[in-house]
């Protein structure tokens, strides 16, 4: 409240009839000010009592509310509302006191099938908390957006991928032209064939075509659509299960694995096998970095609000002029590589929703460093999942990440 009109009420019982219509008429300004910067903003604002029920809500919130049964402002808001999900989730949050960041919800409305993320924050005033405020925005075109970047980005990739299968084959199609032309040259050069020579020719057009089908075979593996399955997961267990694993090859080759895993982190949602996948790759590839023995570490945390997972590894490294590449199709530096490890592993943590970057040094040694972003609400959420299964499977104390 403005600080003239709190100093004017202060006087009340001295003021006289005039200055008592001025007062409420400045009330009147006021209070019709804020409707209006209320209702001119895009975003739904309701706010409710202590016993939920709304005390006010702007234009936005209106059209963006799927809507209501009876008079708002009599019952607890989920009590007033046609959709079901909605009611629910907000009976949920508010009875139970706690706060969520944009919880989205896709239905329809006046503007067709929108996109709208609920946000609860407590309201407060003199640091009591007299009831609660509900935030609506509508990220319709911000989903678009993302979509359509995502899809410009697999479109991209997918042009990449087609120019490194074009490169690629390049070289089978014209060692076969070559042997081809030589084995015509022969034929309408001699009256006899040289059996053993021709022999020879097809053996090597035979494997240039084996080149070919194996070129095709490892591209389309590489842009077939992931199904990921995503289930609440703890990526301590998944790194000791993948540890457990390897540990036997890699001990024999003279690596040995360690591990700083923080117990704290949040559990997440993955598709365990293509995580797995995606972290053998990096293994195979520390592991041929490490010709000579060396270490593995594998740590994990959380940082910004993303659980981190990190593959350290003191091998050869990768010089600077390499490491805008090894992403790429078809990148490779070894004899027998197919250089689509680091594509594979790259995808993966995209569709995931995740992020991979990468540091390394010349004989030093490389980490590669996967981010997966969780919200608040799916901390909460899982952590919720991770407590009923832990009720399940143990009785002992419980902390976020390891049951
Ligand atoms: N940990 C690492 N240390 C040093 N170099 C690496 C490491 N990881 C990847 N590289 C470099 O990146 C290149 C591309 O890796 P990627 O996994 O995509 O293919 P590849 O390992 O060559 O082949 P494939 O995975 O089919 O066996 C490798 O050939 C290597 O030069
Ligand atoms: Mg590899």
């Amino acid at each position: 409240m403005r600080r003239f009109i709190a100093r004017a009420l202060d006087k009340l019982p001295k003021l006289d009839k005039e200055q008592i219509h001025n007062l409420i008429t400045d009330l009147a300004m006021e209070n019709d000010l804020l409707e209006v910067v209320l209702d001119s903003l895009t975003d739904g604002v309701v706010v409710l009592d202590k016993e939920y029920r709304v005390i006010f809500l702007n234009k936005a919130a209106e059209r963006q509310l799927p809507y209501m049964t009876s008079d708002p402002y009599e019952k607890p808001l989920w009590d007033v509302l046609i959709d079901e999900e909605i009611a629910g989730f907000l009976e949920d949050y508010l009875q139970n006191d706690s706060g969520v960041d944009d919880h989205e919800f896709t239905y329809g409305t006046g503007m067709g099938n929108r996109t709208m993320a609920y946000s609860i924050m407590p309201l407060v005033k003199r640091k009591a908390v007299e009831g609660r405020v509900l935030h609506i925005e509508d990220v319709t075109a911000k989903r678009q957006e993302q979509a359509r970047l995502h899809r410009a980005e697999s479109l991209a990739s997918l042009t990449t991928l087609a120019a490194g299968v074009a490169h690629e084959i390049k070289n089978p199609l014209a060692s076969i032209g070559i042997h081809i032309q030589i084995m015509q040259k022969e034929l309408d050069m001699r009256a006899t064939v040289d059996k053993d020579g021709f022999r020879s020719y097809l053996s090597i057009v035979n494997e240039e075509i084996e080149r070919l089908n194996g070129i095709v075979v490892d591209f389309l593996f590489a842009v077939r659509p992931m199904d990921i399955q995503a289930h609440p997961s703890n990526v301590n267990n998944l790194v000791s299960d993948l540890v457990e694993f390897v540990h036997y090859e890699l001990d024999e080759k003279g690596i040995s694995v360690i591990t700083d895993l923080d117990t704290t982190i949040p559990w997440i949602r993955l598709d365990e096998k293509y995580i797995k996948q995606a972290l053998l790759n990096l293994i195979k590839n520390a592991e041929a970095a490490m010709a000579e023995g060396g270490v593995l570490k594998i740590a994990t945390w959380m940082e910004d609000e993303s659980v981190c997972l990190a593959i350290i590894d003191n091998g050869v490294g990768i010089p600077a002029e390499n490491l805008s590449k090894i992403f790429e199709p078809y990148f490779t530096t070894k004899d027998f590589g197919s250089g689509l490890g680091l594509t594979l592993v790259y995808k993966i943590i995209k569709e995931h929703g995740g992020d991979v970057s990468i540091k390394s040094k010349e004989n030093e040694g490389t980490t590669f460093t996967f981010r997966f972003p969780v919200s608040r609400q799916d901390r909460k959420q899982l952590k919720e999942y991770c407590e009923e299964d832990c009720e399940e499977d143990c009785d002992d104390e419980i902390s976020d990440s390891d049951c």
